[in-house]
């Protein structure tokens, strides 16, 4: 079977899709490699937890599936540990990927940080650029 039986959970009934009207960061994004694109709505409280998190893609399966864990994995946490979430992270919680597909897996990753990022810029907040630089593809394939 090409596709673990979370990702067909997942692809199948994904968690947390939707839009959110008052979110506190939205990151949008682009799969440079298929064109797809995706959408994240993060909720964060006083305390700098994301306490609701949403997900748009006209993305594929395997986004759809990333992005739902991904979802589900940062809900709850810090907004520091949320950026620390790794697209390899989600496709180990996820039982794998095919090769193919991992790229798909880094639009969730860089979803949840164009939020945060979005989030730090609202509020004025001084984070470290680096943190922030578009996830090298080519790393996947290794
Ligand atoms: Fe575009 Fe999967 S083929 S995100």
């Amino acid at each position: 079977m090409l596709y673990s039986e979370k990702v067909m959970d997942h692809f199948q009934n994904p968690r947390n899709v939707g839009k959110m009207e008052d979110a506190d960061g939205v990151g949008e994004v682009g799969n440079a490699k298929c064109g797809d694109i995706m959408r994240m709505y993060i909720k964060v409280d006083d305390d700098q937890t994301i306490t609701d998190v949403k997900f748009n893609t006209f993305g594929c399966g395997s986004a759809i599936a990333t992005s739902s864990m991904a979802t589900e994995m940062i809900k709850g946490k810090k907004i520091d540990e949320a950026l620390e979430l790794s697209n390899r992270a989600v496709v180990e919680a996820l039982d794998g990927l095919p090769p193919a597909k991992i790229h798909c897996s880094v639009l969730a990753e860089e979803a949840v940080k164009a939020a945060v990022k979005d989030y730090y810029d609202k509020n004025g907040i001084a984070y470290d650029h680096e943190k922030f630089q578009s996830v090298d593809c080519a790393h996947c394939h290794e």
